[in-house]
Order: structure tokens, then sequence, then C-alpha cells
């Protein structure tokens, strides 16, 4: 530990401060509310360059009872981030993520939060992290209020903060109700409230979007964004997948433990090779598809339901599909692009990993 005398900015306060060499701290002037960070003198090279990161996982291995829930998974997620988890049920999700916040004893792995490692520094990096966890529990009797209010005195926050939160995740209808009156859906963002409470650097969300209803899950999108745009990086575990698809920079995907993909979407769905699809409208058509149409190039598959032609190819042979069915004479209703999605790469990737187990 290294004490050091820093002065605020803003109003010239002395405060002192203790950290690590090398360590990166956030602090409000007690003063005056000014927040800034602060980085000790004295970096090791080993941590410039993890100082991008806001989480770093290393050949992370957790048993029960002899069944490997995670096996020798790494992965890092880069400060500022927005970074999905993907896996179905059972793949390990939570338990990497239990793992991660030091909830669970595992068998071997280095874990570091915001530069924090979890066993040198585990309030430090503990205080780091936002965790919402995959079931949320609260006291039955209490309001929402009183619930924030619950948990700001734990953490020493600022209860003024709690209204705000409250109407952020779309519950201000329901500030005199008591919680245990509350559906699932409510206590989740009722959840998501209590993990805004800190304003840390980092959150972890295990399955925020899980049972939620359409306009739920917007507001919870909405939060992440929110968060992201304030610099927070945000790691979420789903299998939502049309959710993570538009919100994450990168995605890890999980399988029986094992990480099987670890990509940015976009980069999955061309390694994967998914083709975009086109359905096209043509009066008449009831069901048969023209042999004409079927010997254009380019085509690779061609499917059809009532006036409906479903044709998968590649992006550059699309435009010219497209005109040909034209200059044969049909008369396009309708056209619609169908973009792969990420769902179609998690899909293909579970099943190629189970074909060779
Ligand atoms: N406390 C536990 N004791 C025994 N097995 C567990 C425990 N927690 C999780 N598992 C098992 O570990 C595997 C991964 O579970 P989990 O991490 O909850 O998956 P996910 O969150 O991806 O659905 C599952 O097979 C589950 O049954
Ligand atoms: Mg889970």
């Amino acid at each position: 530990m290294v004490d050091k005398t820093i002065m605020c900015p803003n109003c010239k306060n002395n405060l002192t401060i203790q950290g690590q060499p090398g360590e990166k701290i956030y602090i409000t002037c007690p003063k005056c509310d000014t927040k800034g960070k602060f980085t000790f003198p004295g970096k090791t090279s080993y941590e410039t360059t993890d100082d991008s990161y806001a989480l770093k996982i290393e050949g992370l291995t957790k048993t029960f009872n002899g069944f490997k829930a995670v096996d020798n998974i790494s992965f890092s997620v880069k400060k500022g981030e927005i970074f999905g988890f993907l896996g179905p049920n059972g793949a390990g999700k939570t338990t990497t993520i239990k793992s991660i916040l030091g909830l669970l004893r595992v068998d071997s792995g280095n874990i570091k939060i915001n530069g924090y490692d979890i066993k040198k520094n585990e309030i430090e990096a503990k205080r780091s992290i936002g965790y919402l966890p995959e079931r949320v529990a609260f006291y039955d009797n209490l309001t929402p209020i009183q619930t924030l209010n619950f948990f700001c005195e734990l953490q020493g926050a600022d209860k003024s903060i709690i209204r705000g939160l409250l109407n952020d995740v779309g519950l201000s209808d329901a500030l005199d109700r008591k919680v245990g009156g509350f559906s699932k859906g409510m206590l989740q963002l009722l959840g998501i409230a209590q993990t805004m409470i800190g304003k840390t650097p980092v959150y972890i969300l295990d399955e925020p979007m899980g049972g939620l209803d359409p306009r739920w899950v917007k507001v919870v999108r909405d939060r992440i964004i929110n968060l992201n745009e304030q610099g927070a990086t945000i790691m979420f575990s789903s299998h939502i997948l049309s959710e993570v698809q538009t919100l994450c920079d990168k995605v890890v995907i999980i399988n029986k433990g094992k990480i099987i993909a670890k990509d940015t979407v976009e980069n999955l769905n061309k390694h994967l090779k998914i083709r975009p699809r086109l359905e096209i409208t043509i009066d008449g058509l009831n069901g048969k598809i023209p042999e004409i149409i079927k010997k254009i190039d380019g085509i690779e598959s061609i499917d059809i339901k009532n006036d409906v032609l479903f044709i998968t190819c590649d992006s550059v042979a699309r435009i010219n599909i497209i005109s040909e069915i034209k200059d044969k004479g049909f008369e396009v209703k309708d056209i619609k692009t169908i973009e792969p999605s990420l769902e179609e790469a998690f899909m293909k990737l579970i099943f190629k990993d189970d074909e060779v187990k």
C-alpha cells in the first residue's frame, strides 16, 4: 500500500488516498463532490497492458462435486465496452459470473476487475462492480423507496438519487406499493435500480432481460446504453439474442462450460458464412416456384409459401437476383432482406460443438 496526498483541482482541498503502485482509483472530493481518477505511480509493464481492461479472466475453472460447470475459460472486456455473455441454459453463465464476483470458491483462475486482482485487492475489486443477480430478492414488506433507502444506507450512498433511479426503470407509479406484491418483472427492474446505486465503473448483469415483456426489455436496454454513455463497462448474460445483437460490442458464447466463440457480432456472422435471406412477394405464384427463377445465378436455396419466395444467397448476388427476376417480367410486390442474426450464429455454433462430442 502506498499513501499519497493529492489536491482537488476544483476546491484545492487536500486528501490522502491509499493504493498499490500502478493502481487506478476513482475519487470523489468530500468537500466539493468533484469526481476524478488517480493512478498511483510505479506501474509494472503487466499492469500497463491490463489498464484498458474492465475485466480480465484467465483460466477460470469451477467444479461442483467433480462436475466441471466452467472449464478453463479466459476472456477480457475492455473498458467502455458492452459485452454479451451468451449461452443456453446450464452453459455456465451464472457460475462464471458468481466466480468473477468471488461468490463461489473457484478451482483455479486469475480474475481482475477494473485492474484489481480479486484475491489481492478484494475490496477495491468488489467496489468497482455493480451486480444484478439472476434472481433478485427483497424484503416483501418494504416499498421500493424503503428498499433502496436500505441499500443506500448499506453502501453509504446519497439517498437523493432514489426517486430518479426508480423513475429511470419505470417504477414511478409503484412507489407506495409493497415489494411483496410486485410481479417478477417489477422486481427485476427494482434490482436494476438497486444495482445502479453505487455508480460503479463496471456492471455485471445476470440475465437482466430474462422474463421481461418487450416494454420492460426496452427499459433495461435504455439503462444499459445510458450507463455505457456515462463511461461504464457492462457485461451481461442473456439468451435473448436479438437484444444482445443490437447492444453489444463483443460477445462470448459459452456451451457446457467452455467458450465456443469470442468475437464481434459482425465477425461471427462472417466467420460462420451465414447468408442474408431475401423474401420476395410476387402476385399469383400460389406456392409454385417458376423454373426460370430457379435457374438464376447466385441462388443457393429457394423455397416458397403462397406468393412469397424465400431465397438464400450471398450479399453480392442479391442485387443481381432481384433485377433478373424483374427483367424476366415478374411483378415484384414486395422485397425484404433478412440480415443474418446472431441467433443463427449461436445455434450453428452450439450444433457444431455438440456434434464433435
Ligand atoms: N451449486 C451448484 N451445485 C451443483 N451444480 C451446480 C450448481 N450451480 C450450478 N450447477 C450446475 O452447473 C451448470 C452451469 O449452471 P449455471 O452456471 O447456472 O448455467 P447458466 O447460468 O448458463 O444457465 C449446470 O449444469 C448446473 O446444474
Ligand atoms: Mg444462469
